[in-house]
């Protein structure tokens, strides 16, 4: 279960927010719950979060280790915090910024190779899905990103179905649509890397998940987990969420 708080929360709001998430969160529940929140407070989550199961990570960083990059953040220094994760190609990454897969793939690359697990994303917009190529468009940017990958272990990366229209919109693929595309993602990742490595990646499905729309995803044995923006923000929302999982 893994939150993208997006551009939201202060230090002290973050801070607090992960305070009061491991009260609630009970160790050894079986469920990995991780928040990522924006860069100035990734400190003050680390501090709440240190010793406990919760993981945390961020939301973007640059492939270089370091260099002239104004305004970026590496693999590197995030390591160096103790960061163990990072969201790679969302898309609001991919329209606002205009990253394109051969910079998710050296960003996805990068982050391997200094021990940060990508939490990487893709999905289709409205009207690839309107034209019946939802799961050719999904496989290729898979493929276009990971093929040829050294990647040691399935734990290594996560991957998150996050179809553009479903973000931030109230509306959600239904399970069979997500589970359609993650099916053919999980094949593509068979051809790739083989079936063993397939069957224990782990796949997120992303997009409007609120508490009640929950449960119908987690009943789709393709899907691993959720990744959850708007209601990752609310601790009740997110607790609830972690709850129904547990
Ligand atoms: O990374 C999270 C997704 O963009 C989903 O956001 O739950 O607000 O639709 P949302």
């Amino acid at each position: 279960m893994a939150g993208n708080w997006k551009m939201h929360k202060t230090p002290a709001e973050a801070g607090n927010f992960a305070r009061l998430l491991r009260q609630r969160v009970a160790p050894g529940r079986g469920v990995e719950v991780i928040i990522c929140p924006p860069f100035p407070a990734l400190a003050a989550v680390a501090t709440k979060l240190a010793g406990s199961e919760i993981g945390w990570g961020a939301q973007n960083m640059h492939w270089e280790p370091e260099g002239a990059y104004t305004g970026e953040v590496s693999g590197p220094m995030l390591q160096a915090m103790g960061c163990r994760y990072v969201i790679l190609g969302h898309s609001e990454r991919r329209s606002y910024f205009r990253e394109t897969d051969e910079e998710i793939r050296k960003k996805v690359g990068a982050a391997l190779a200094c021990g940060l697990r990508p939490i990487f994303c893709l999905g289709e917009n409205l009207a690839t899905r309107r034209s019946g190529k939802a799961v050719d468009f999904c496989r290729r940017q898979f493929k276009d990103v990971l093929e040829g990958m050294e990647i040691s272990v399935p734990d290594a990366l996560v991957v998150a179905y996050e179809p553009v229209w479903a973000i931030g919109t109230g509306k959600t693929a239904t399970p069979a649509d997500a589970t359609e595309v993650i099916g053919a993602l999980r094949e593509e990742a068979a051809r790739l890397f083989g079936r063993e490595f397939s069957a224990r990646l782990r796949f997120l499905y992303g997009g409007s998940v609120k508490p009640d729309s929950m449960p119908a995803f987690l009943e789709e044995e393709e899907i691993d987990g959720v990744l959850v923006g708007g209601a990752s923000l609310d601790i009740e929302q997110f607790t609830a969420i972690i709850d129904i999982t547990a």
